[in-house]
């Protein structure tokens, strides 16, 4: 048994669209939740600033708080440092998370799917080379949302602000026939209902978090046999870490995972 906990890390609240999803699949797992809200947002920051600063964090997850496996909740973080992590840290176990355009490719009627995400995952070499093995006879609409990650920050879930912004990315990819949407940034999820109102119910929507959680408990299945990783019940704490403000943060968790 190994009640060592999963650290989980984005810029701000993106990644509880992951944690939630993961604590709903490893009930028995214990996890560290950190939101480096000191840096939010990532998405226009270079890649060297954004290792620079996946690299503290996750020294911070492993030493400080004791981590067996480090669950980078956060595409551009992704795109930008994982490699750079796993050969900083090699043997700990990480899972990363990019746009979901395999899925979208498989979902699409139309050829057309539009990707929600930010510029910093646009840019990368990463989601370039995702591109070049999915893209096969499907057009990608792209769209980097500048600024809904900040109002997502300020709990601005629905207000007329944020209708505004998606409706001005949304109805471009609509007119042109696109019939699926791929969440590729941890915040997007929160504001689903509202992309879902505006896009209309026949579009579909692809959120990757539920298997990046499958993905996880492969990975501690697989790493079962060698080092025990998996916790024994009972368990199931939930640690909440920001490098921001913590009472704002305590609201903000409260507003975006009610208890259920
Ligand atoms: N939640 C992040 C992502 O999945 C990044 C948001 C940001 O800080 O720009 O890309």
């Amino acid at each position: 048994m190994n009640n060592r906990p999963i650290g989980v890390f984005d810029s701000g609240v993106g990644g509880l669209s992951v944690l939630r999803e993961l604590v709903k699949l490893l009930p028995q797992e214990n996890f560290v939740y950190l939101a480096d809200q000191a840096n939010v947002p990532y998405g226009g920051k270079s890649a060297e600033t954004i290792q620079q600063l996946s690299h503290q964090i996750t020294h911070y997850l492993l030493t400080q708080q004791h981590c067996k496996l480090i669950v980078v909740a956060c595409n551009t973080a992704t795109a930008a440092a994982l490699n750079y992590l796993r050969q900083t840290y090699v043997g700990i176990p990480f899972v990363g998370m990019e746009p979901a355009i395999k899925p979208g490719a498989q979902a699409t009627r139309t050829g057309k799917i539009g990707v929600l995400a930010t510029s910093g995952t646009f840019r990368s070499q990463r989601y370039a080379d995702l591109m070049a093995r999915h893209i096969d006879g499907v057009e990608l609409f792209e769209d980097s949302c500048l600024g809904l990650v900040e109002l997502i920050e300020n709990g601005n879930l629905s207000t007329p602000q944020t209708a505004a912004l998606l409706r001005s990315v949304l109805t471009p990819m609509i007119d042109v026939g696109v019939d699926t949407l791929v969440l590729g940034c941890t915040h997007y999820p929160f504001v689903a209902p509202l992309i879902q109102r505006i896009a209309g119910e026949d579009v579909t929507l692809i959120d990757p978090a539920p298997a990046v959680a499958r993905q996880v408990a492969r990975r501690l299945a697989e790493l079962t046999g060698h080092f025990g990783v998996v916790a024994g019940k009972p368990c199931g704490k939930v640690k909440m870490i920001t490098t921001g403000d913590p009472a704002r943060f305590n609201a903000q968790v409260d507003l975006l995972l009610p208890p259920t």
